[in-house]
């Protein structure tokens, strides 16, 4: 991995704002955007519409081998499959949780690994998902580790979703966030935890400004 390209590590819980702070990030410092949960959603997506229960060495070659991240004028890295864009299809709560049983698996890390590793490219990279930190991008010039409480990250996701017709209400949307938190925390390979180097950012009662200032003035100083 090129060790001179900067790169943010961006970790955290379901819902915790670090999407919604990526795409902030991105905007400002002119940086990629890589969301790395859309390629555990893709594969959830595509194993799901295969109705694929059982992966196995082919199936998950097959797969990953056919996707492609692709970088959109506005520098995020839209997901395809054989060449038809597939981005749009991913984000829902259901994919989510497919998303987190799916990502338990050693090999399909394994081979989603370098294709995160690719999107690292000048003038620098916001990545965010789970394993960012610890795995993915362990020279990251800044780690972060983002937390929030979990009626808030459900209210939030809730606002989310009933954007895009979800009729789930806010007692489900906790139970499966809940679920997810403990299914990425408590998984062998890369589970979700802070690197010991990461500022954890709790953002329960931060807005959205406030946490981007500080983001931005913690990453001036990581450059000195
Ligand atoms: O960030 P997200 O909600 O889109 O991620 C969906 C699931 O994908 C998440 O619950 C666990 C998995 N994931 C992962 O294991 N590692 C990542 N770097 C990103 C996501």
């Amino acid at each position: 991995m090129t060790t001179d390209i900067p790169v943010i590590a961006i970790d955290g819980l379901a819902s915790s704002g670090k999407t919604a702070i990526s795409r902030l990030l991105s905007k400002q410092l002119r940086f990629y955007f890589l969301d790395s949960g859309v390629l555990y959603r893709a594969f959830a997506f595509i194993a799901k519409e295969k109705s694929i229960d059982l992966l196995n060495h082919e199936i998950i070659y097959e797969i990953t081998n056919n996707m492609k991240l692709l970088p959109s004028n506005d520098l995020k890295f839209n997901v395809s499959y054989n060449n038809i864009d597939i981005t749009k299809n991913l984000y829902s709560e259901d994919i989510g949780s497919f998303a987190s049983d799916i990502s338990k698996h050693e090999k399909v890390r394994a081979a989603l690994l370098p294709i995160q590793q690719k999107c690292a490219r000048q003038p620098g990279l916001i990545a965010n998902g789970r394993d960012m930190g610890t795995k993915v991008f362990i020279n990251a010039q800044l780690k972060l580790y983002f937390i929030a409480d979990l009626d808030i990250r459900a209210q939030r996701r809730l606002d989310q979703l009933s954007k895009s017709g979800s009729k789930l209400d806010i007692k489900e949307i906790k139970e499966s966030l809940a679920m997810r938190d403990k299914k990425d925390q408590d998984r062998d390979i890369s589970p979700l935890k802070a690197a010991d180097d990461a500022v954890i950012i709790d953002s329960t009662y931060l807005n959205i400004e406030s946490v981007l200032d500080k983001i931005l003035e913690l990453y001036k100083i990581s450059r000195v």
